[in-house]
């Protein structure tokens, strides 16, 4: 499944399409657009349409940057301004002309979208192209270019996939996740990417939303110590490639409950918070230190707060956000969230802006927010004033991160795969271990005879990978660069240990009985709602292999590969370890480091994690 692709389509057939067009020619005559055209964005007139060395003194790198500022805001007009709030799914643009037509001021990939040519080259030329259709306009304003990295730049082939946040979480070491936090953004800006939406700062409260794993999990000090430590890692390559980061999702997304979502397909996740004032300053405390930090874009959550969409609050983004946290930089709407289940979708977006949202997130249609944003200026609904704090907010980030000035690309000495990132991976995942149970088991001797391996979980980097990985709802299978848990066990151990595997546990019962049993299980890659879950648990596949696995054993030892804590206390009794290893990416190498006792198991835990059976 993969986000941003058009929505809608229109059945071919002649006689559909005659139809349609008599309805469609019959209807402008009867009912002429009651909306009015859209103003559109003055071209640049300069030779060869491109606007980018006019000479102005906002392209002028010796001036502040808030006089820059003025000088470029005050030569833009309101179809200018307002196209700078626009963000726009790649796959929803009608036409690349459309960003000089409309001044659009961010262009994205939803999860898994990529282009067509996914490959390093692909993503320079696809934003290359866009920036060039940006400099089409009289100010030739750079466009940012976001994408969801949650744990290296999932959408692109060979690049890095290090443990998912609530892997660095447990490995609890603010200078690890400053170090995966600057790697992952050097793969990142490398591609052509000026935004990222990272980190995630969410409470993690419920164990059954689909999205525990995306956070730094459920301990308030935690969260605000390693996201600081990751948004650090990532604005630290702004020293050399323009990257704007974002702390998400505001406010209390992590805390929303059961059965309150306003999707149809959902239980949790898009759901409903519902905490008094005072209790739900335990999750802007993570914000409040990011903002500190320098976060330069804070997305509104797709949540509702007692009953009202967090992204209508004005109280929250104005009032908490804006005035008491002091942020300057530029708070972004999540997805479809301004106009989800909204009849009134002007209304809405009045709503939205007025409370305090800087830029849209349009993932359909950005004709009708320019269209709705003309209007509501001219007729006063949204103020000038408010549009141009709008404006004002979104070019200070492009200014301070240096998207005016620095050169985009910049891949030249980056190779991928990066052996240099992929060394700081696996080091991430060694930490990331939690030993849950060990019945003096661990670590696991190198000289093993005979060791059986098994599992769903065990040969497989999409399964250790998780969502966010290749496509948006993960991927499964070894179809992309690097190691899988098996193949790290193997290469760990010298050719006198006797190394059998089996995905279902089947060794035969002629065969001599191993020593060591390693089973790898554990969730299937979700992401976002759809991996919200009733009761996580093992699967029966998984539990029979294990069982067939022990018999064939004198121990065995379970790695749980997961997003969250997974009900196997009943299960666990009978196995002699287990470890939490969480969605550790593409270094399953890692695993086997400290299994054998190279490295120490330092992990611990970041959200509950209960295997008591009372
Ligand atoms: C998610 C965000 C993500 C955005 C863009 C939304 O569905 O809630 O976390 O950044 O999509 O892909």
């Amino acid at each position: 499944m993969q986000r941003g692709l058009k929505k809608y389509f229109i059945n071919s057939s002649a006689i559909g399409a005659t139809a349609f067009l008599v309805i469609l020619v019959l209807g402008l005559f009867i009912f002429p657009s009651p909306r009015g055209e859209i103003i559109t964005v003055p071209a640049c007139t300069q030779p060869e349409n491109d606007c980018r060395r006019n000479g102005l003194p906002y392209q002028d790198l010796s001036l502040r940057i808030d006089d820059r500022l003025n000088d470029l805001l005050g030569r833009m007009n309101n179809a200018e301004k307002i196209g700078q709030m626009a963000l726009v799914e790649k796959d929803s643009l009608h036409s690349p002309a459309d960003i000089a037509k409309y001044g659009l001021g961010a262009l994205m990939s939803g999860g898994g979208n990529k282009p067509a040519d996914p490959s390093l080259a692909g993503w320079q030329n696809m934003i290359g192209a866009f920036q060039t259709e940006a400099a089409r306009t009289r100010w030739a304003i750079p466009i940012l270019y976001g994408v969801d990295a949650n744990h290296g730049h999932g959408n692109l082939p060979g690049a890095t996939l290090f443990p998912h946040q609530i892997g660095i979480a447990a490995a609890n070491d603010p200078k690890l996740a400053r170090e995966v936090a600057r790697a992952a953004a050097e793969e990142i800006v490398a591609s052509g990417v000026s935004w990222v939406y990272s980190p995630d700062l969410d409470i993690a409260q419920d164990m059954r939303w689909g999205r525990v794993y995306e956070t730094f999990g459920s301990n308030p000090e935690r969260v605000t110590r390693l996201g600081t430590a990751y948004l650090q890692g990532l604005r630290s390559i702004n020293d050399i490639r323009p990257l704007a980061v974002t702390a998400k999702h505001f406010l209390g997304n992590g805390a929303t409950l059961w059965g309150s979502s306003i999707s149809r397909n959902f239980s949790i996740d898009q759901g409903n918070t519902i905490l008094s004032e005072d209790a739900l300053r335990t999750h802007l405390e993570p914000f409040r230190i990011a903002v500190q930090a320098g976060a330069d874009t804070v997305m509104v959550g797709l949540n509702k707060w007692n009953g009202e969409k967090v992204v209508f609050n004005n109280h929250l983004i104005n009032g908490t956000l804006k005035s008491e946290l002091g942020f300057n930089g530029f708070v972004v709407s999540d997805w479809y969230g301004v106009y989800e289940k909204e009849n009134n979708k002007y209304n809405a977006l009045v709503k939205a802006v007025n409370a305090g949202v800087d830029m849209v997130m349009l993932p359909y249609d950005y004709e009708m927010f320019s269209r709705d944003m003309q209007k509501a200026i001219a007729n006063g609904d949204i103020s000038q004033e408010r549009l141009d704090e709008a404006a004002r907010r979104i070019l200070k980030v492009k200014f301070v991160i240096g998207l005016f000035d620095k050169e985009p690309m910049g891949s030249d000495s980056l190779i991928i795969p990066n052996s240099g990132h992929r060394e700081i991976a696996r080091r991430a995942v060694r930490q990331s271990l939690v030993v849950l149970k060990d019945d003096g088991v661990l670590p696991l001797s190198k000289k093993t005879r005979r060791l059986y391996v098994a599992g769903s979980a065990a040969d497989n980097i999409g399964r250790q990978s998780g969502g966010w990985s290749v496509e948006w709802q993960g991927f499964d299978g070894n179809g992309v660069s690097g190691t899988s848990i098996l193949q790290g066990i193997e290469a760990a151990l010298s050719p006198s240990t006797h190394i059998e595997y089996d995905e279902h546990g089947m060794f035969p019962e002629s065969a001599e009985r191993a020593d060591i049993g390693i089973a790898v299980v554990g969730e299937r890659p979700y992401a976002e709602g759809w991996g919200d879950n009733p009761h996580p648990e093992l699967s029966r596949e998984d539990l029979e292999a294990i069982a067939r696995l022990k018999k064939r054993c004198a121990q065995v030892v379970v790695i749980i590969i997961s997003g969250r804590p997974l009900d196997i206390a009943r299960p666990a009794q009978a196995w002699d370890a287990v470890i939490a290893a969480w969605l550790p990416g593409s270094e399953g190498a890692g695993v086997a480091d400290v299994l054998f006792g190279d490295f120490p198991f330092s992990g611990s835990l970041p959200v509950v994690w209960n295997l008591d059976t009372h």
